[in-house]
């Protein structure tokens, strides 16, 4: 298989929707102007795993108008838009491994058909693409970049167990990312996501947010502001804390399993929901996840401890107890934002993507100088972006007089 070829009828309707998303994305618009003058990326095979959205179209289109030879495979097996798949095989030439739905054994397959390109760039959304190289042994790419904050976990793993056998930017860290994209636009789009496969009204349900990471805490303002009552689960004792100050309740998951109306994990772990708290769970109770993996919810847990499964509607499938109660479970625990919804807005996206493209650009310039490790983004280069962003939100912000960068330098008391 050499890609798929999308049905080409879809191509027309993801074409427009790509357009729709890049009238949000000026910053990406702006770097993809000067892409097309210097071309960066001239040379390079850049293989993307990315969720294949309206948004990462447009990264695609930016990274080829830099120069790169692009390949692009999906993230999740539920997070394929099929038209924006469609559109970027038909009209703009990318092979594009992917389809909403595809099996594990699929997934896994589209993954190395990238990695078939040998690329000399990994960008990644969760460190398959990085984990498959190094399993394999094959390949020996420039450098790669990495989208999530489970994947920067993962290969921070790696780098400290020695293995690592490229740099990383780890493009997560950079505050134009986690502070918009982690946060409001996990906020949203994780609402978005229930809602949209669930068409349920928030207001004065029991919101239960595990995890109170940038997501979580996106989440748990989100649902605050439609009228939840928001329970937030932490195992960090500042988080917890943080939490607490910021108005939510802290309890555990044993205690906050027999409350909720509708939980949702944020954590990057494994089985944060288990067993005993979905027994434990009121009748009718939704349980979403909107980590990375679906490892979050011990979905075989769920299933031993069933009676009866039924899909009663799309992304919804009710799970019966022993006890008569039925819990419904969102998505196949999938990222839940992306699976149900469209994932994060483009106006976040922007600032993630533009990240992307110059993290992408800063590997080619620098790779003979980087050592095998996960760096953070360039401090310049972040600035610089969330310049370009209030620029084009036609925001103006104060510059420090000279008086008053010699006072930040100095450490005498007073003037
Ligand atoms: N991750 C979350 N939202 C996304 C989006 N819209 N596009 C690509 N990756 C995403």
């Amino acid at each position: 298989m050499k890609y798929d070829i999308k049905d080409l009828k879809l191509a027309k309707k993801g074409k427009l929707r790509i357009e729709w998303a890049r009238q949000n994305m000026p910053v990406l618009d702006f770097i993809e102007e000067r892409f097309r003058r210097q071309k960066p990326l001239k040379g390079l095979r850049l293989a993307a795993c990315l969720h294949v959205t309206t948004e990462t179209a447009n990264l695609m289109r930016v990274l080829k108008t830099g120069g790169a030879e692009v390949y692009l495979c999906a993230s999740n097996p539920l997070s394929t838009q099929d038209d924006v798949a469609a559109s970027l095989v038909k009209d703009l030439k990318i092979p594009v491994f992917s389809i909403k739905g595809e099996d594990n054994k699929i997934y896994y397959q589209h993954i190395k058909a990238v990695l078939d390109a040998k690329p000399d760039i990994t960008m990644d959304d969760g460190a398959d693409l990085v984990s498959i190289i190094h399993k394999e042994g094959k390949l020996n790419p420039l450098g790669g970049t990495e989208e999530t904050t489970t994947g920067v976990i993962r290969l921070r793993a790696m780098e400290n167990d020695g293995v690592l056998k490229c740099p990383i930017i780890a493009v997560n860290d950079a505050e134009t990312k986690h502070l918009f994209d982690n946060r409001y636009g996990t906020g949203q789009s994780t609402l978005d996501g229930i809602i949209r496969a669930t068409n349920r009204l928030i207001a004065g349900l029991y919101v239960v947010v595990c995890g109170y990471g940038w997501c979580g805490k996106g989440v748990a303002m989100r649902s605050k502001g439609m009228g939840a009552k928001v329970i937030v689960v932490e195992v960090d004792p500042v988080r917890g804390l943080e939490a607490n100050m910021d108005g939510f309740q802290v309890m555990t998951i044993a205690d906050a399993s027999k409350i909720g109306d509708i939980f949702i994990s944020l954590t990057g772990d494994i089985n944060v929901i288990r067993r005993e708290h979905f027994a434990k769970m009121k009748n009718g109770a939704i349980v979403a996840n909107s980590g990375h993996f679906n490892v979050e919810l011990d979905i075989d847990g769920l299933k031993k401890i069933s009676k009866n499964r039924r899909v009663i509607r799309e992304f919804v499938e009710e799970y019966t107890l022993p006890n008569g109660r039925v819990i419904c479970l969102l998505a196949e625990g999938r990222l839940i934002n992306l699976a149900a919804a469209e994932g994060h807005p483009a106006q976040v996206m922007d600032m993630s993507f533009a990240n992307q493209a110059l993290s992408a650009e800063y590997i080619k310039n620098n790779y003979k100088k980087l050592e095998n490790k996960v760096y953070k983004i360039p401090e310049d280069m972040d600035k610089n972006i969330a310049r370009l962003k209030l620029k084009s939100l036609g925001i103006k912000i104060d510059t420090l007089t000279p008086q008053q960068k010699k006072y930040l330098a100095s450490w005498q008391e007073g003037t």
